[in-house]
C-alpha cells in the first residue's frame, strides 16, 4: 500500500494540471470548484470558475447576488438546482458561519447542496481532513485497481467502494491524495482504453492482471429514458418584441427562460399549431405568419430526451401584454439577458 502510495503521488506531482483551486485550495475555491467539477470536465468548468470568481471573488460576494444572477453565470452547465442551491448556501455561510464555511464534515453536510461527495472533498482539499472522496474517476479506478463487480451504482456499490476508499486514503495528505486519485482517473485510467502499458500502478491493477479492464466498472443499466416533443413558439410583434416565459412548474429548468409551448406526443403542423386553443390565446386572434419551422433539435436530459420544433411566427400588430406574471414581452436585443436553458440558448444562436 505504502509502495502504491508513493507511485501515484509521483505521478500527480509530474502530470496533473495546475489550476486556480489547487495553486490557492481556500475553502470558498475549493467549494465552488467541485460544485462545478460534478458538472462538466475540467477543461470547461476552469472558464466557469473563471467567471464566477472574478464576478463573486469571495463567498460573501456571491451571497449577495441575485439568484438569476447566479443563474445566468451557470447557463450552459445544465442541472440548475445545482446553482440555485450553491447560491442558497453561500446565503446561509453567511448568516450561520459569518461567511466561512465551517471545517467540520458534519456541519458542511447540512448545507444545501453539499452532499458526502462536496463534504469530503472541501473537508479533505481545503481543511486537511481525513476524509475519502469517491466521484466517478475514483469509482472507475477502485474497481480496476481492485477487480471489483459491484455495480458502482447500487446501494451496496456505494459502501463498499466508500470503505475501500478510506482504507485507502493517506491520512497524513488527504486532500492531496483524493486529487491525485480524481486526477489519475481523468488523466490516466481513462474509460477506455487506459494506457495501462504506461502505468505506474500497474504491478497493483488486478483487473490488468485479470484481464477484465474494459469490463470495469460494473454500472446498472438505467431506466428508460421518456421522450419529450416541445413545439415552441417563437412570437414577435411589429416592434420585434417576444414572449418569454418564465417557467415555475415541477418540471425541468424551474426559473429559467423559454418560449410558450405546446407539449404534445409528437412534432406539430402548421396547421395543428393554428388550431390550438392555448396560440389563439396567445396572439389574441390577431393576424399572423409563420415565418420558419426549424427542424427539430434533439437535447438529452438524465432521464427524458427533449425533441423540440421552433415555430417562428409573426404578428402583424402589437402583441398584448399579460397579466400573468410567467409571460414577458421583451424586446429582441435584451433575450440575452435572461437565464435559458441550454436548448434555448443553442436554438438563439443559429
Ligand atoms: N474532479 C473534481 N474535483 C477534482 C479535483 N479536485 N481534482 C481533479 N479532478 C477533479
Ligand atoms: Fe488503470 Fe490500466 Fe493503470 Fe490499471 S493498469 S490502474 S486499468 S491505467
Amino acid at each position: 500500500m505504502a509502495e502504491m502510495h508513493t507511485e501515484l503521488i509521483q505521478w500527480f506531482e509530474k502530470h496533473q494540471r495546475e489550476l486556480p483551486w489547487r495553486t490557492h485550495p481556500t475553502p470558498y475555491y475549493v467549494w465552488l470548484s467541485e460544485v462545478i467539477l460534478q458538472q462538466t470536465r475540467v477543461s470547461q468548468g476552469l472558464d466557469y470558475f473563471n467567471r464566477f470568481v472574478e464576478r463573486w471573488p469571495s463567498l460573501r460576494d456571491l451571497a449577495e447576488a441575485s439568484e438569476e444572477e447566479v443563474l445566468k453565470e451557470w447557463q450552459g452547465l445544465g442541472y440548475y438546482s445545482r446553482a440555485r442551491n450553491l447560491h442558497k448556501c453561500a446565503k446561509e455561510v453567511v448568516k450561520r458561519y459569518n461567511g466561512e464555511l465551517p471545517d467540520d464534515y458534519q456541519q458542511l453536510l447540512k448545507l444545501p447542496g453539499i452532499g458526502p461527495y462536496t463534504a469530503a472533498a472541501i473537508a479533505s482539499i481545503a481543511f486537511g481532513q481525513p476524509h475519502a472522496v469517491v466521484d466517478g474517476n475514483v469509482y472507475r479506478v477502485l474497481s480496476r485497481l481492485f477487480d471489483m463487480d459491484t455495480p458502482i451504482n447500487s446501494e451496496e456499490g456505494a459502501k463498499s467502494f466508500a470503505k475501500i476508499a478510506d482504507a485507502l486514503l493517506d491520512r497524513d495528505h488527504p486532500g492531496q491524495h483524493n486529487q491525485a486519485m480524481m486526477e489519475f482517473g481523468a488523466l490516466q485510467c481513462l474509460p477506455s482504453n487506459p494506457d495501462c502499458l504506461f502505468c505506474p500502478l500497474q504491478s497493483h491493477c488486478l483487473a490488468f492482471a485479470n484481464g477484465t479492464i474494459a469490463a470495469r466498472p460494473v454500472k446498472i443499466p438505467k431506466a428508460k429514458v421518456r421522450t419529450r416533443y416541445l413545439n415552441y413558439l417563437v412570437i414577435s410583434d411589429k416592434n420585434n418584441n417576444r414572449y418569454l416565459r418564465k417557467r415555475q412548474d415541477k418540471d425541468i429548468w424551474k426559473n429559467l427562460y423559454d418560449f410558450p409551448c405546446l407539449e404534445g406526443d409528437h412534432c406539430f403542423t402548421a396547421d395543428e399549431l393554428a388550431d390550438s386553443p392555448e396560440f389563439a390565446r396567445l396572439i389574441q386572434h390577431k393576424d399572423f405568419q409563420i415565418n420558419r419551422i426549424t427542424s427539430p433539435f434533439t437535447h438529452k436530459l438524465t432521464h427524458q430526451t427533449l425533441v423540440a420544433t421552433f415555430f417562428e411566427i409573426k404578428i402583424l400588430d402589437f402583441l398584448p401584454v399579460f397579466q400573468e406574471n410567467n409571460i414577458l414581452l421583451v424586446p429582441e436585443n435584451e433575450l440575452g439577458n435572461y437565464p435559458v436553458p441550454k436548448l434555448i440558448e443553442n436554438y438563439l444562436n443559429l
